[in-house]
């Protein structure tokens, strides 16, 4: 695993726009992994320019959605579709249909998470997945105990999750869904470069424990160890509570530049 630590969220994500825009470029109809909550948001901004300003297409691109609560109504402004089409997709140009979420609103959910595992197969894999982690050590939403082979399936957010995205929801907890939809964490272990996100010291003690702590159920985010290709990219605060610190950053400022993220 690279761990990359960056002054700030702002250097962070340009930096993994950069990444996607050179996947992009090498690749056009290359398979993007789309996560969503606050810790993306600065990537999908330089995704943006990098459109608008440099024309980087991603008009033979394909996305999936990491997750969708259940319960919502599909056009709420909360609900993970919606958050992509505003922060992402409708601000670059995939091609109508290219990006899909999983089916939180289907009669059949069991049979919309194999439908949604089938359909990132067939487009090839997932080539790079953005992530960001909760406080609690998830991804996706797969909660602390979710099996390290889980596929796209529903899950019980925690309340500790649901506290921390009541924010997204005026503050009042009582307004995030219970259930979600999520890939599983043997989904994201089968994306060919999963890169995680965390900005902030409220996230660095989910930072230590992905990286620097035993792989386990418990903190779903430290499957990422056994993946043969992950970044982790973290700004100071985030990372303040790396042990390995020092040696992250003498590693990737003597990176030849040809390796990339
Ligand atoms: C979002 C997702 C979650 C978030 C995590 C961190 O699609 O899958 O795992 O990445 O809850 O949320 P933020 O970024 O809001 O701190």
């Amino acid at each position: 695993m690279e761990v990359v630590i960056v002054e700030d969220s702002h250097t962070g994500s340009r930096l993994v726009g950069g990444a996607i825009a050179q996947l992009l470029t090498d690749k056009p109809e290359a398979v993007l992994g789309l996560a969503t909550g606050s810790t993306p948001l600065g990537v999908y901004d330089d995704l943006a320019r990098r459109h608008e300003q440099d024309d980087l297409s991603f008009a033979k691109a394909r996305g999936f959605a990491l997750d969708e609560y259940v319960g919502l109504p599909r056009n709420h402004p909360e609900s993970y579709r919606s958050v992509l089409q505003r922060e992402i997709v409708g601000r670059v140009n995939f091609a109508p249909d290219a990006v899909q979420s999983p089916n939180g609103w289907a009669e059949d959910i069991p049979a919309a998470c194999a439908e949604y595992e089938a359909a990132i197969r067939a487009a090839g894999g997932i080539d790079l997945q953005l992530l960001g982690v909760g406080t609690d050590g998830h991804i996706g939403f797969n909660e602390p105990t979710s099996s390290l082979a889980s596929l796209t399936r529903v899950k019980s957010l925690t309340e500790q999750t649901r506290i921390d995205n009541a924010r997204f929801f005026d503050d009042d907890v009582s307004a995030v869904p219970h259930h979600v939809v999520t890939q599983g964490v043997g989904t994201i272990r089968r994306a060919r470069h999963p890169v995680l996100l965390a900005w902030g010291e409220g996230k660095a003690d989910a930072v230590a424990a992905t990286v620097e702590g035993p792989v386990s159920a418990m903190v779903p985010s430290s499957a990422l160890q056994l993946i043969e290709h992950a970044t982790v990219v973290v700004d100071e605060g985030a990372a303040s509570k790396l042990r390995l610190r020092d040696y992250y950053q003498t590693v990737y400022t003597n990176k030849p530049d040809w390796q990339g993220l």
